[in-house]
């Protein structure tokens, strides 16, 4: 089997796989991500809340192994992220953070030491950075709020993480990252998003592309009678953000198999097929450059343990190309004929 990344550089499509620090200790698991991958995004170990878990007390070491392992493998790298935008996802020390008199002032300047010691510490290591992670909230379709955007107006906040990532990373791809989908359901997320890059836009921030989390499911089928409404939204909206001039990346591809039936073939072919339409689609934009994996076999996939992911039969999830004893499925073979 052609390794997926040497499709992909035929088509102009890099691939890449998001992996944990832990995973460095399992050697079938990495052979595996160096076969098929030619970028890394850590699935954790880059977030505020690894990098800083105590004010001023840096914890970079598990970032720096992670990259330096992709490096040694001649993998580009990915950040994720500088912002994620829901408080709940911030460090607890941010959240209770003394903002003073002047608390503008200290929003813009805490906001500018993360961003700069950061950008700083990687360096040109990162070729692409997912500078704010899910800022608008599905259901209303507004901006979500934390404590910056209270100090800062929450449009204003994530300007400024641009400018300062633009500033202090000038050499690296500037995401806006988040997980709307083509279902119904992801209608006021998609008109959320659109509405924040849009307005990025018309501000001049400096924001290159919108990644897709492609957190996919069941529910996201393309195909079906159902499913040409679902392609159509998909398609409307990925015009949208294209004909602004942004790129597109699918940032965390994984097929979420809650609701296929408990057959594992049935279920992988399932799979396999809401990947395959859903990347056709994806994939026909040019604009589209860089896939990732959010995990590549089923033995590492946050899916397993995600507390809104369980399948109610108990059996393990299968949202990942490859099965545990890292043979391929049905889903890689999928991913393979899409790219
Ligand atoms: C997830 C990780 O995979 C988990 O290990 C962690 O507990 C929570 O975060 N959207 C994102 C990713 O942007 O950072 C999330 O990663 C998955 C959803």
């Amino acid at each position: 089997q052609e390794p997926l990344k040497a499709l992909g550089k035929r088509k102009g499509l890099r691939v890449g796989n998001a992996i944990s620090h832990g995973a460095l200790r399992d050697s079938g698991y990495k052979d595996l991500m160096v076969r098929e991958c030619d970028m890394l995004v850590a699935e954790n170990e880059g977030k505020w809340q690894a990098l800083e878990p105590r004010q001023g007390q840096y914890n970079f070491g598990p970032a720096d192994e992670l990259y330096a392992w992709a490096k040694s493998q001649g993998m580009t790298v990915r950040g994720h992220n500088l912002i994620w935008q829901d408080a709940k996802w911030l460090p607890k020390w941010v959240n209770e953070y003394d903002f003073g008199t002047r608390p503008v002032q200290a929003a813009e300047q805490l906001l500018r030491k993360h961003v700069a010691t950061v950008c700083a510490h990687f360096g040109s290591a990162i070729y692409s950075y997912d500078v704010v992670n899910e800022a608008v909230d599905p259901k209303t379709a507004a901006l979500r709020s934390n404590v910056f955007a209270e100090k800062l107006g929450a449009l204003e906040q994530i300007d400024l993480a641009f400018r300062l990532a633009h500033e202090h990373a000038p050499q690296a791809q500037l995401v806006y990252n988040d997980y709307m989908r083509p279902d119904e359901g992801s209608a006021k997320h998609r008109e959320g998003v659109l509405k924040l890059l849009h307005d990025l836009k018309s501000r001049g921030t400096p924001v290159h592309a919108l990644g897709l989390q492609s957190h996919i499911g069941s529910w996201d089928e393309l195909s079906s009678d159902k499913g040409l409404k679902h392609q159509q939204d998909w398609r409307r909206f990925l015009d949208e953000v294209t004909g602004m001039g942004l790129d597109l990346l699918v940032t965390e591809f994984d097929v979420n198999d809650r609701k296929l039936p408990a057959d594992v073939a049935k279920r992988d072919a399932g799979v396999a097929a809401l990947a395959k339409d859903y990347l056709d689609v994806t994939f026909s934009y040019r604009q589209c450059k860089d896939f990732l994996m959010w995990g590549m076999a089923d033995n590492h996939t946050w899916l397993q343990g995600w507390k809104e992911a369980p399948r109610t039969d108990g059996q393990k999830m299968r949202p990942t190309p490859f099965d545990e004893q890292y043979r391929a499925k049905p889903l890689r073979d999928a991913i393979a004929a899409a790219i």
